[in-house]
């Protein structure tokens, strides 16, 4: 049975779907978040009886019954990424062949994407051979959520939907005593990101320049629009080493920003990440709990808001065959 929906959308009844009943399981990455939105939704999760053998590899057992239910697969693909799409993979592959009727997998974070074009010769498209396996492993179509590059769900030749987290952030940072917001995006390819929640707020946006001369170092070689004497947020997709944000953070500082705040969908947090944004005099690091974060990390500067109720609006409304472009708005 499914409850009530602690969002603005109402769940309509079993009866409002055209597929079977809603069945949620979570592969290892984020339970936690799975967690979350089989409490909003009030369905059981479904243990997909995860399991390793002795070298390593991956086994999956599901227990009840998926025979032409609408199965939902939480899985985003973070750290251990290579892990974790093996789950979802051998997941999607069990619920094939389990007659599920219909399997959605929900990613949201989605890795590799930051490979979604070759920059040089002879280097692979990482993102476009995820989407592959996803569908050929059995995904009959995509929840997913603040993609890098926004060109990745048209590498999928199944039914996408993509959601943003601009809403989240600034209705949040509406709570907070920001005065002058100026929205920061890193870099030209954040912009549309940045402009989401700069148009939520009213607020102008200003764009970082950076150059990257390996995985590990980038520089932010200008800042363009008007930051001076104003609060800055950074709006940002992924923290990685927390290079770009912290290096970022201390030219806002330098070009006379008054507070820095950082808004940023995914922390992966690798390394010493953390340690960079605590010296960079960021005020707060605002991120959502798509990718989990390890206890020891958690506290200030960073404020994890859910997106569990966005997801499970999205869910609910995906399996009643209801638009889901409302929350894209
Ligand atoms: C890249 O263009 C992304 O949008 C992020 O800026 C990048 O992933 C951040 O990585 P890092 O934290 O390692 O600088």
């Amino acid at each position: 049975m499914i409850g009530r929906l602690q969002t603005a959308v109402e769940y309509t009844g079993t009866d409002a779907s055209p597929w079977g009943e809603l069945k949620l399981i979570s592969g290892s990455a984020n339970p936690k978040l799975a967690g979350r939105i089989a409490e909003i939704l009030d369905v059981q999760l479904t243990d997909p009886r995860l399991r390793h053998f002795p070298d390593g590899e991956i086994n999956v057992k599901i227990e009840d019954s998926m025979r032409g239910h609408d199965v939902f697969v939480i899985q985003p693909t973070s750290p251990p990424v290579n892990e974790h799409l093996m789950e979802l993979f051998i997941i999607l592959d069990a619920l094939r062949r389990a007659s599920a009727g219909r399997v959605t997998a929900v990613v949201p974070y989605y890795g590799y994407a930051r490979k979604e074009r070759k920059t040089q010769p002879r280097e692979p498209i990482s993102a476009k051979l995820v989407a592959n396996f996803i569908t050929l492993a059995g995904a009959d179509r995509l929840l997913l959520f603040d993609l890098h590059a926004e060109a990745i769900e048209g590498f999928f030749d199944v039914p996408t939907d993509h959601l943003s987290p601009h809403r989240i952030f600034a209705e949040y940072l509406k709570q907070l005593d920001l005065k002058h917001i100026t929205i920061v995006a890193p870099d030209a390819g954040g912009g549309r990101r940045a402009e989401a929640v700069a148009s939520d707020l009213a607020a102008p946006i200003a764009f970082g320049y950076k150059r990257r001369d390996d995985d590990q170092s980038v520089e932010v070689i200008a800042i363009s629009g008007d930051v001076k004497g104003r609060d800055c947020v950074v709006v940002e997709d992924i923290i990685t080493t927390g290079g770009t944000v912290s290096k970022l953070a201390v030219a806002l500082r330098k070009q006379g920003a008054n507070r820095v705040l950082i808004a940023a969908t995914h922390p992966v947090l690798s390394g010493d990440a953390l340690e960079k944004l605590k010296s960079a005099d960021v005020e707060e690091v605002i991120v959502t709990d798509t990718v989990p974060i390890p206890a020891e990390k958690m506290g200030s500067p960073l404020k994890v808001l859910s997106v569990a109720p966005l997801l499970a609006e999205a869910i609910i409304r995906v399996h009643e065959n209801r638009s889901v472009s409302e929350l894209f708005r």
